[in-house]
Parts: structure tokens; C-alpha cells; sequence
């Protein structure tokens, strides 16, 4: 079975061919940093300006690399919650009109349970139950994965998402955007013990994530005492802008890890899944693969599947159409909305 998936939740264009249930044919991704950059944030009607520009362009691009046709396709996936409404509509409307004249299935797919599922593309003995890790720019959470049609969260960010942390750290380090990788490469030549900035835990809730307090101390470290500093100033700190980034990374991954390994211990899980664009960090990486228990198995996406992707749309679709679940050419969006809940 031939699956398009398209996905236009946010800022990039996306689309991927999968040959059902798992290998991945291609996956396009049109990024939109350039287009942001000066606003400091995705400003939601330039991205969906941008994805109507691009999509039709996306998809021809990952039906030829995939190296077969439109006609050869089987079905549709397309993100359809949760995300920007107006990004959103347009991988929708693309999607149901390829659906229409193709006479092909639509399925609509929710964005986090596809971060969940991504891994499977890759790890041909991954199988459910497992417990996910999704840290993107817009979430950071942790799911019970019990089976294809069971996705729930069980704890997640009552503030920041952690991608955002990475970004405005970004900013406040004079950094390009995205946040996430430009700070690890600064962060390599740092010292991740230089500063001690804070792990908040969420009294009520063992599970749940708390990162705005960590930007804040970040922001009051390059302020210094006091906040005397107005503006920071590289030459009046007594740490350097690579310590800071080494130390903000490494309290944002001890944060991500030990409550990653607390939630797989505690459903007793052999499985940690991770994804989203975090799931690209090489500290997260090499921290989870030494710190999991013996018997755990951390399970990571190469890059491509970590970060928005069409793909893992794909990848989603396939298990719900294994499960007859399909869509009407009437399809909605929705900013929100829980894993697990049918829209
Ligand atoms: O999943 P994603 O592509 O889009 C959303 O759904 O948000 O995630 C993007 C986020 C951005 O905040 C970016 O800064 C972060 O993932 N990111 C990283 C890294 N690469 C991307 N964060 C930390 N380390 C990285 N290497
Ligand atoms: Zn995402």
C-alpha cells in the first residue's frame, strides 16, 4: 500500500511517500526559517501563505523521488490537528483534492501521535505497547503508546515546551533560528557544569515538565546580579555565551531524561520512543542511551523522521487505516486537541 502523507501544522512544508506499513519512500520538507527570522517567532499567515506557494511543489517533489506516480497511491494521511488553523487548512485542502481525484481514502492524522510512531519506520522490532517522549517547539510530553488506537499522555510541560526554551535562549544569545541546533553547536565547546541553572519539578505532578524557569535564569545569569547589565554583554560576563549554552542545554536534558526513564520504569515498558525536533539533540541522545536501565531500550528516529516530517503522516495513516479508521472529504482542523481523541 502506497500512502502520501502531508503535513502543514506549522512552518514547514511537508510530504512523504511510505510503502505500507513502514519503509519510508521519501520525505520533502520545505523549511521557512528565512521567511521568520526578523519576527522572532512563526508568524502564522506568512506560513500559510508560504505552504500554498509550496505545497503543490512539495508533493511533486516526494511522488518523484519516491519513483512512482500519483496514480500509483493508496491513500491519503494529512496532519489535521493539532496546529496553526490557517497552516493546517492547507495541507487539508491539498490532501482532499488529491483524495477526490484520485478516489483514493483521505485519513487525518493527529501531528503528536505521528512524533510518537515515527520511530517504528526505522526499528523494525519496535512494536506496542512503548512509551514516547515527543519534545518539539510546540510540546514536550510523554505518552503511554498501548497500542495503535491508545496514545495518552501522562505528563507534560505545564509552561515552555523545551524547542521553545532552545529558541529564546537563542535569542538571548544573539543565536540564529532554530534555537535547538544552533545552541548545541555552541554548546559543544562549553562546560555544562559551569552554571547550575535550575531542574523545576511540578510538585503535584512527578511526570510533568516545568522549563520556563530555567529561561529565566538563563536571562537573569547574562543580566548578572542584580540585573545590573541592561543589555547583555559577552565581555562583562564571568562565564562565556558557550558555558551558558552548555549548561541551559544540559539542565533542559537532565529535565527530559530523568522523567523520560521515571514514566518507561514506572509502566514497565522495554521501550522509550522518542520524537519530535528535540529527539535531534546529541546530548539527549547520548544522556538517555547511558542513563536507561538495563532492559530499556531507547529508541531514536534518524533526523529526518525527528523534526516535522510527511512521512511519519504517512507512517500514522497506515496504522489507522489498518484499523478502518478513514475520513470524509468534510475534514476539519483543530488548533487543539488530545492524542487518542477521534476528531
Ligand atoms: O518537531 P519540530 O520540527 O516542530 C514542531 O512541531 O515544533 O521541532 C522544532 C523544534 C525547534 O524548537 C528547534 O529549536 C528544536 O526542535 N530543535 C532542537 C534541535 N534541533 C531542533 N532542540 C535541541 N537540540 C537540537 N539539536
Ligand atoms: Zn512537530
Amino acid at each position: 500500500m502506497l500512502i502520501l502523507g502531508i503535513d502543514t501544522s506549522c512552518d514547514d512544508t511537508a510530504a512523504g511517500v511510505l510503502r505500507g506499513p513502514r519503509e519510508v519512500l521519501s520525505n520533502e520538507v520545505a523549511t521557512q526559517f528565512d521567511l521568520h527570522a526578523a519576527f522572532g517567532g512563526v508568524v502564522p499567515e506568512i506560513a500559510s501563505r508560504a505552504h500554498t506557494e509550496r505545497i503543490t511543489r512539495v508533493i511533486e517533489r516526494a511522488v518523484e523521488k519516491a519513483g512512482i506516480t500519483l496514480r500509483d497511491l493508496d491513500a491519503i494521511a494529512v496532519t489535521n490537528r493539532p496546529g496553526l488553523v490557517g497552516a493546517l487548512i492547507v495541507g487539508v485542502s491539498a490532501a482532499k483534492s488529491l483524495a477526490l481525484t484520485l478516489g483514493i481514502p483521505l485519513v487525518g492524522v493527529h501531528h503528536i501521535e505521528a512524533h510518537c510512531t515515527a520511530a517504528l519506520a526505522e526499528h523494525p522490532d519496535l512494536a506496542f505497547p512503548f512509551l514516547a517522549l515527543v519534545a518539539s517547539g510546540g510540546h514536550t510530553a510523554l505518552y503511554d503508546c498501548r497500542s495503535p488506537l491508545e496514545i495518552e499522555v501522562v505528563g507534560q510541560t505545564i509552561d515552555d515546551a523545551a524547542g521553545e526554551c532552545f529558541d529564546k535562549v537563542a535569542v538571548m544569545l544573539d543565536l540564529p533560528q532554530p534555537g535547538g541546533p544552533s545552541v548545541s553547536k555552541l554548546a559543544e565547546g562549553g562546560n555544562p557544569k559551569a552554571v547550575r541553572f535550575p531542574r523545576a519539578r511540578v510538585k503535584s505532578d512527578p511526570l510533568a515538565f516545568s522549563f520556563s524557569g530555567v529561561k529565566t535564569s538563563v536571562l537573569y545569569h547574562l543580566k548578572g546580579p542584580g540585573g545590573r547589565r541592561d543589555a547583555p554583554d559577552r565581555d562583562d560576563l564571568e562565564t562565556t555565551y558557550a558555558d551558558v549554552a552548555a549548561s541551559f542545554e544540559q539542565a533542559v536534558v537532565d529535565a527530559l531524561v530523568t522523567r523520560s526513564l521515571a514514566a518507561v520504569e514506572a509502566k514497565g515498558y522495554a521501550d522509550l520512543v522518542v520524537g519530535g525536533g528535540v529527539a535531534a539533540n546529541q546530548r539527549l541522545r547520548a544522556d538517555l542511551a547511558a542513563k536507561a536501565p538495563a532492559g530499556v531500550h531507547v529508541r531514536f528516529p534518524s533526523m529526518g523522521l525527528c523534526a516535522d516530517n510527511g512521512a511519519m503522516i504517512a507512517l500514522r495513516g497506515a496504522q489507522l487505516l489498518a484499523a478502518d479508521i478513514t475520513s470524509e472529504l468534510d475534514l476539519d482542523v483543530s488548533a487543539t486537541g488530545e492524542p487518542g481523541a477521534l476528531l
